[in-house]
């Protein structure tokens, strides 16, 4: 069996050979003496024109008269047609259908809306912005271990069970044994997590990082990348309830060496996909996002900007006329304001960098000021904030008394602290959601539609 992108690949060698294809009819056209059977079999954007000719295949009328979405084995000889649109044809000597389709097949040779494909999660990888989406996804996915492998970074597994909150946003997921409607209670009438599977309360992550930080403390560099969940009820284009996240965390390096890295990172899964998914990323720029490659290269090879929140939030003040929210000093920004300092005031990716303390996270490293962290945000245009890190906090007093200071419990932290307390040295690390990234790369500007099956507020029926 030979798949339609090794024939592409390698199209001077396949010419007059004979090969067999396998794949799914997005087209059948009967020209009455012979017919068009335009194939896809999944293994690279283009479709395969199969030629089929009466006198050449035995079963030409069952083939002419089968719908669009069956499955065919076809053999035949390649042959290569420089002067035609398609660079090359399979004249079919047997076809075989393996599952016909019927009439009502839901993807007939349209455009149909993102909209409605939603409503067809299970077929709608076969449409053309899904095969490039998801083929994207796969090349993104592998430059971005080869990115970090490359660099000695070693991959961490870090458990999807957990009864730390690392965002402590409290936007967790509950996972039990226990039969919460009738749960078993202490004596204060709270629920005894002591009879539960884990012993105490726990939750599906927010976050590697805590974890990636202990391995960290021990191997230097080190990299997640897996399942991530949040059980915000955010029906935006961009959040969802479970996404998945890269989460590099560096010894002995501090805030710069993140955001180095980070830019390191961006461009290079960025010219990794340009250079490997050509026919992807011309689709994207004709059919989803005029301008997304000049874009894309122009944002490979060029600086990105870097801004502490308060010269950010001096720019912003002189818009508010512009935003429903108004902006003050130690406010969080919200979309509307990344989307302006990243698509109007720089027209690039800005690192927006030392946040308040007060609106991040306990772990993060105060500043000298006393006021503000080590913090710093990527946005980039059209999505917002695309990577969330900092330089964590390294002195054990400091830590302490923060996560004191937000009302938590140390003692649900000995783990963390302890590693300010034997061999503690400054680290950074960030956190980049790949569906996000998935977006930036492609175009695609709902989050619905670079997971198959998005978990966002009340979708999970596939
Ligand atoms: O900014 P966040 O919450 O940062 C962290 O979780 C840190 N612990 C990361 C770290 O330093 N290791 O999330 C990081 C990124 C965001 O910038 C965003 O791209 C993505 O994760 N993200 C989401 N993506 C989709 N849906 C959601 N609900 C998301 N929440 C965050
Ligand atoms: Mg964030």
């Amino acid at each position: 069996r030979t798949t339609v992108a090794q024939i592409f690949a390698d199209q001077a060698a396949f010419g007059g050979q004979t090969v067999t294809v396998c794949g799914w009819a997005r087209t059948i056209r009967d020209m009455k003496t012979f017919g068009f059977l335009e194939l896809n079999d999944g293994s690279c954007f283009r479709n395969l024109q199969v030629v089929f000719a009466d006198n050449e295949v035995e079963n030409f009328k069952e083939i002419a008269k089968c719908n669009v979405g069956t499955s065919f084995v076809v053999t035949g000889t390649v042959v290569l047609t420089p002067e035609a649109k398609q660079p090359l044809e399979l004249k079919a000597q047997t076809i075989t259908v393996e599952g016909p389709s019927t009439p009502d097949y839901p993807l007939q040779k349209k455009r149909h809306s993102v909209e409605y494909l939603r409503t067809i999660q299970h077929l709608r990888p076969r449409t053309n912005l899904f095969s490039a989406v998801f083929r994207v996804r796969s090349v993104a996915a592998h430059a971005i271990h080869c990115f970090f492998q490359d660099r000695g970074f070693v991959y961490v597994h870090t458990p999807l069970i957990t009864a730390s909150d690392c965002e402590g946003a409290g936007e967790m997921f509950q996972v039990t044994t226990l039969d919460l409607a009738n749960p078993p209670k202490n004596e204060d009438g709270s629920v005894d997590y002591s009879q539960d599977f884990f012993g105490k309360r726990a939750n599906l992550t927010v976050s590697g990082q805590l974890n990636a930080e202990n391995f960290a403390m021990a191997f230097g560099n080190v990299y997640t990348f897996g399942p991530t969940f949040r059980a915000e009820n955010s029906n935006t284009q961009r959040h969802a309830a479970e996404f998945w996240m890269i989460e590099p965390e560096m010894a002995f390096a501090d805030l710069n060496d993140y955001m180095d890295t980070a830019e390191d990172m961006i461009k290079y899964i960025i010219r990794t996909v340009m250079e490997k998914c050509p026919d992807e990323m011309n689709f994207f720029s004709s059919f989803v996002d005029k301008g997304l490659k000049e874009r894309l290269e122009h944002v490979a090879s060029s600086d990105f900007v870097r801004v502490t929140y308060t010269d950010a939030v001096e720019i912003l003040k002189k818009n508010n006329d512009k935003f429903d929210y108004k902006v003050e000093w130690g406010c969080d920004l919200q979309t509307e304001h990344e989307r302006y300092l990243t698509e109007v005031v720089f027209q690039k990716p800005v690192f927006v960098t030392d946040y308040p303390k007060d609106i991040k996270a306990f772990y993060m490293r105060l500043n000298d000021d006393g006021k503000t962290v080590a913090a710093a945000d990527c946005l980039v245009p059209g999505i917002g904030e695309l990577i969330g890190g900092s330089q964590r906090e390294e002195r054990l007093e400091l830590l302490e008394n923060r996560i004191r200071e937000l009302g938590m419990n140390p003692e649900d932290y000995w783990w963390y602290l302890d590693l300010r307390r034997y061999g503690s040295c400054k680290h950074a690390g960030y956190g980049l959601g790949f569906e996000r990234m998935v977006m930036y790369l492609t175009g695609v500007n709902n989050i619905r539609d670079v997971e198959l099956h998005p978990r966002t507020v009340g979708n999970a029926e596939f």
